[in-house]
């Protein structure tokens, strides 16, 4: 929720970083390369970044696998990118449960073979307890297929009398969404030089600040996280309150 402008939320509090996860392709083509390389680079520059965001007081860090309008690709790269949650958790996911990560896998299930479903689930089900770090893996995910899939769960409990609709507010359609359980983003970082949203975050990013930055997603380093961090820090933010200096003239 957001803080009363008289109460600005601390800039220095941890953070929820969110990451649009582009330009594997270009890396890829730059280096005559087949996409499939690309984003397998790609999966590096995760695992660098997960293992550094803690260092930078990053609490929460969300990542966008594969979009709802990814599958428009062709098929032999959508099968590339379907096996890239199998390829991150088998080198990963045993450190990750060991080191307190929590993950969570947003998107809908249904369209995902089996086996992708269950290792999604059982990567959440593995590190439920852990509470150090939160890392969420936006996968199959599309903001507005969210958005309807939690008005269609209210609709239901509404249908079945478990709900009321005069009860709707702004809280309760959150925790109906996918990514209910986490604060929303603080800032949306989108590597690549493209600057949209792309279907990311749509509720959620409602207050969050944007970082574009000019680099391929499988070159991403720690020097970019800090640098997008440093910049997220000199923005001055108001959730559509006054900046502190005119609320401290207007007396
Ligand atoms: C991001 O890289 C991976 C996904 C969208 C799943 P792209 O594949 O979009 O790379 P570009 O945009 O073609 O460079
Ligand atoms: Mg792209």
């Amino acid at each position: 929720m957001a803080a009363a402008p008289s109460e600005p939320p601390k800039t220095d509090a941890p953070l929820h970083v969110a990451i649009v996860m582009d330009g594997n392709g270009r890396w890829a083509k730059r280096r005559g390369l087949p996409r499939s390389l690309g984003h397998r680079a790609g999966v590096e520059a995760l695992k660098r970044t997960v293992a550094v965001a803690p260092e930078l007081g990053i609490k929460w860090l969300t990542v966008f696998g594969f979009s709802t309008e990814n599958w428009s690709r062709p098929a032999a790269e959508v099968s590339e990118l379907m096996a890239l949650p199998k390829r991150y958790f088998e080198s990963d996911l045993a450190r990750l449960e060991r080191e307190g990560v929590r993950v969570r896998c947003w998107g809908r299930r249904q369209g995902l073979s089996a086996d992708l479903v269950k290792m999604l689930t059982d990567a959440e089900a593995r590190t439920a307890h852990n509470e150090v770090f939160n890392l969420n893996i936006a996968f199959n995910y599309g903001g507005q297929a969210d958005i309807v899939d939690a008005a269609r769960r209210f609709a239901e409990e509404v249908a079945a009398g478990r709900a009321d609709p005069a009860d709707l507010n702004e809280a309760v359609f959150t925790q109906h969404l996918s990514t209910g359980a986490a604060p929303p983003p603080d800032m949306i970082i989108r590597p690549s030089g493209e600057q949209r949203l792309s279907n990311f975050l749509l509720w959620e990013a409602a207050y969050a600040e944007f970082i574009f930055q000019d680099v391929l997603w499988p070159d991403f380093n720690a020097e970019h996280l800090k640098a997008a961090i440093e910049e997220y820090r000199r923005r001055d933010r108001r959730y559509g309150g006054a900046a502190a200096d005119d609320v401290l003239a207007a007396g």
